[in-house]
């Protein structure tokens, strides 16, 4: 099965740093499709020249995010939901793209700013619906894990510090999810009308209970993926010319 990542990414001053980081280890995964999206009117200079370089299959799109929605400067950033209109439009190019029965693959959710070992991926071609991992550095713990029973092998609950409640207590890194799920329900997507933090329970339950779920990662006491959020910088003066 082909890996469809779907990067949502905005400009800021490290996007270029994230890009850069990001593209370079995906180069080291095979049969890799990167859906990059941008929240912008148009695709930029900076994202098109990086993709260029990047010797990767990519396919670039852009959508803003409205003006509405889209979180101000020094708001708290759980204040809005991020990463909304550019997922759904990379759902939207795949179910547009892509045919049920004869497309394989696997559907990613592909933040700009986490750190993903190469060893994610290997882990995801094992997806038969949904499959799950750990997630590092996220959730108020040290990372967030679904919880195994040792005797079925099922998911049975989540191991976490936040909202252990919620119907799926899993970070957008920490799940992978089938190609035909996504190419068959076509309404399944992401909304602005759920609530703070359940975008990824509220997807997830258009496909799948709890219990159907596929722990991967060693029945996930391995993590590949860490929510690392980089800082931004402080900076004082402006040379021009210098794309950073
Ligand atoms: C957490 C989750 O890890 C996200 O997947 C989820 O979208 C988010 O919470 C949420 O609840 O909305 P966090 O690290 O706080 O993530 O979010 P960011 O990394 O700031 O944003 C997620 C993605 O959206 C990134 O790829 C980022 O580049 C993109 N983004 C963010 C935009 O496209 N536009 C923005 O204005 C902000
Ligand atoms: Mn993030």
């Amino acid at each position: 099965p082909i890996i469809y990542a779907i990067t949502p990414t905005y400009y800021r001053l490290v996007q270029k740093a994230e890009l850069t980081r990001l593209s370079q280890v995906l180069r080291l995964v095979e049969n890799f499709h990167w859906i990059i999206v941008e929240d912008s009117d148009t695709k930029t200079d900076l994202v098109t020249g990086l993709l260029n370089e990047s010797h990767l299959l990519y396919t670039h799109l852009a959508a803003k995010t409205p003006p509405f929605e889209k979180l101000k400067d020094k708001d708290p950033r759980w204040k809005k939901h991020r990463g909304v209109e550019q997922r759904n439009t990379g759902l939207k190019w795949l179910r547009e793209n892509l045919e049920l029965n004869k497309d394989r693959g696997i559907v990613y959710f592909l933040d700009d700013d986490n750190t993903y070992s190469v060893k994610l991926f290997e882990e995801m071609r094992k997806i038969k619906k949904v499959g799950v991992w750990p997630v590092g550095l996220v959730g108020g713990f040290n990372a967030e894990a679904p919880e195994i029973d040792p005797k079925t092998g099922k998911v049975i609950g989540y191991k976490t510090g936040w909202r252990s409640d919620r119907p799926f207590a899993i970070d957008m890194a920490g799940f992978g999810i089938n190609l035909d799920l996504i190419l068959s329900k076509h309404d399944a997507q992401f909304s602005y009308k759920m609530a703070k933090g359940f975008q990824e329970s509220e997807f997830l339950s258009y496909f799948i209970t709890k219990d159907e779920l596929e722990p991967l990662a060693d029945n996930c006491t391995k993590v590949y993926v860490w929510h690392t959020r980089t800082e931004t910088p402080s900076v004082k003066g402006y040379i021009p010319g210098l794309e950073v």
